[in-house]
């Protein structure tokens, strides 16, 4: 780790909750009542569990209301969804009660324990949730999934990009919380140097509802 990255909390460190999420959960399922908001997003989490083996574990970190967590649930995988917001997770749960949902963030350690009663982990989702991770936290982030995975492993992230060549992150207005977006290649390279090497990518074009090119990133543990 650089000496300018943060250490990551130890084991057991209560999430730091997520206010805007809270406060505008019930709008926000509301706003999105299914998992996809366009057909890129069922085909890249599509590939993405195609690569996994049958019933493996899948943590869905930052996984909102659990639409999407759920459509893997259905397809036959053991899931973990993890999110920091209270509020987002009352809802998962009210909804799917028979699934599992952690109070956590990002950082894997807070999924320990329940991962170690599912087994090993074969994929790891972060859909629109790591650009909530301020930059300079995000390569311990990266790491402790790295510490925590076997080689193998596959990971997805969704987020909005950054496409200018000369950027690689930039803070940019979410109305529910300060945000992120990424260039791909600065992401697939923090990727990288945890340990998890970039398959793919899609990128998806800005539209009227989308106003920021939207990146899918699929990596696999060496
Ligand atoms: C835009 S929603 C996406 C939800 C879900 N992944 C999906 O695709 O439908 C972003 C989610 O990330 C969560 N989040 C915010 N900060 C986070 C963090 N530091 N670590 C993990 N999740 C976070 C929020 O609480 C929220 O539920």
């Amino acid at each position: 780790m650089s000496a300018l990255t943060p250490d990551p909390p130890p084991p057991g460190t209560p999430p730091a909750g997520q206010p805007g999420y809270d406060a505008l959960a019930e709008l926000y399922d509301r706003t999105f009542p299914g998992p996809w908001q366009r057909p890129l997003d069922r085909h890249a989490v599509d590939a993405f569990a195609d690569g996994l083996p049958r019933g493996g574990t899948i943590l869905d970190l930052g996984c909102g209301t659990g639409h999407v967590t759920v459509e893997l649930a259905f397809r036959g995988f053991h899931t973990i969804g993890v999110d920091p917001s209270a509020r987002m997770l009352q809802i998962a749960r009210k909804r799917y009660p028979r699934r599992t949902w952690i109070a956590g963030d990002a950082r894997y350690p807070a999924a320990e324990a329940a991962v170690r009663e599912a087994g090993p982990v074969s994929g790891i989702l972060a859909r629109f949730s790591l650009i909530h991770v301020p930059p300079e936290e995000l390569p311990a982030v990266l790491e402790s999934w790295a510490a925590h995975t076997e080689p193998g492993c596959h990971v997805l992230l969704s987020f909005q990009a950054l496409l200018e060549p000369e950027l690689d992150v930039e803070e940019f207005p979410h109305v529910v919380a300060p945000a992120w977006r990424w260039n791909p290649s600065s992401l697939a390279r923090a990727l990288d140097e945890a340990g998890f090497g970039e398959t793919w990518r899609v990128i998806v074009c800005p539209d009227d509802d989308h106003p920021y090119p939207e990146c899918h990133l699929c990596a696999v543990r060496a």
